[in-house]
């Protein structure tokens, strides 16, 4: 690696979001080291080989949120890490394997691996309004959440909220990690995010986003906005400009970035 080289990770390049930012990471010059669970699935890698500038800068490396030590090779030698990979299931069976411990235990690897290269700036993690807002404080449409607002772990399991739950942990997980160990971490907090896929598969989050468009299946999470019925159409966000600003504003921010609904309208 050059002196000049910029090097940044992407855990869960095959999903929606993190499909985005590698897309916008490498439009920026930045050489990026992205992670996915089966590099040989040719419709978790293909598009993004595809992206300008991959050829030159895009380096793939398998990884399992599960498994220890996984991504310690995709963050060597790296100046930031945005750690997006996470189940994003609304109705789980078995909440606890399927969300509850890849999003935990995975961030915590990851940020285990990061601690272990003194390179590493910043790390960025994509938590959620999930891990904001279920708290049970009144939440009328006059309300704004920010950045001091956490979810309440009992309030999530009393409401079977497992994906809320899952994102909750993982966050307070995160921050206790990174005080820890002395890193530098910025959370962000989206509400839906929404607009051109770059992967040509139905990630997991679209498959729910579209359940909802088609409202076949009203989820908990659906039911959850219709008692806002003044902000529930604005909760929908173009990737495009979303994930434009953020990534200007996560290279120079040192918080916890709670966006309040209508921060995040387009
Ligand atoms: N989309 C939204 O509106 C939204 C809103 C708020 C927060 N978020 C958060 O943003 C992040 C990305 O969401 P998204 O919408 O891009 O979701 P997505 O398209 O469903 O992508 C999820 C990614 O996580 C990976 N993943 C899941 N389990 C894994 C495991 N055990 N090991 C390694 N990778 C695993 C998936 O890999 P595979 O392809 O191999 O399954 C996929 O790359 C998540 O943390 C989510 O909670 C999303």
């Amino acid at each position: 690696m050059s002196r000049e080289e910029k090097v940044v990770c992407v855990t869960g390049a095959s999903g929606y979001i993190a499909a985005w930012l590698v897309k916008l990471l490498l439009q920026r010059g930045y050489t990026v080291k992205a992670t996915v669970r089966d590099t040989n699935d040719p419709k978790k890698t293909e598009h993004l080989f595809s992206l300008d500038g991959a050829k030159e800068r895009l380096q793939l490396f398998k990884a399992d949120l599960l498994e220890e030590g996984s991504f310690d090779s995709a963050v060597d030698e790296c100046q930031g890490v945005f750690h997006t990979a996470s189940p994003v299931i609304l109705t789980a069976s078995d909440p606890q394997s399927q969300l509850i411990d890849p999003a935990v235990k995975g961030t915590l690897n990851v940020l285990r691996s990061c601690a272990k290269v003194p390179s590493i700036k910043r790390v960025i993690v994509t938590s959620s309004m999930a891990s904001v807002m279920y708290n049970k404080k009144p939440l009328t449409p006059d309300v704004v959440i920010d950045e001091t607002w956490f979810s309440d772990p009992v309030a999530c399991e009393e409401l079977k909220q497992w994906y809320m739950l899952a994102k909750t942990l993982a966050e307070e997980a995160a921050w206790t990690s990174a005080k820890e160990n002395g890193i530098d971490l910025v959370t962000i907090n989206p509400g839906f995010v929404i607009g051109p896929l770059i992967q040509p598969t139905l990630t997991s989050s679209i498959e729910a986003f579209l359940q909802i468009i088609h409202e076949v299946k009203m989820t908990s999470l659906c039911n959850h906005y219709t008692r806002y019925p003044k902000t529930r159409p604005k909760v929908w966000v173009l990737a495009s400009f979303l994930w434009k600003r953020v990534l200007g504003t996560l290279l120079k921010a040192s918080r916890r970035m709670a966006s309040s609904l209508s921060e995040l309208c387009y």
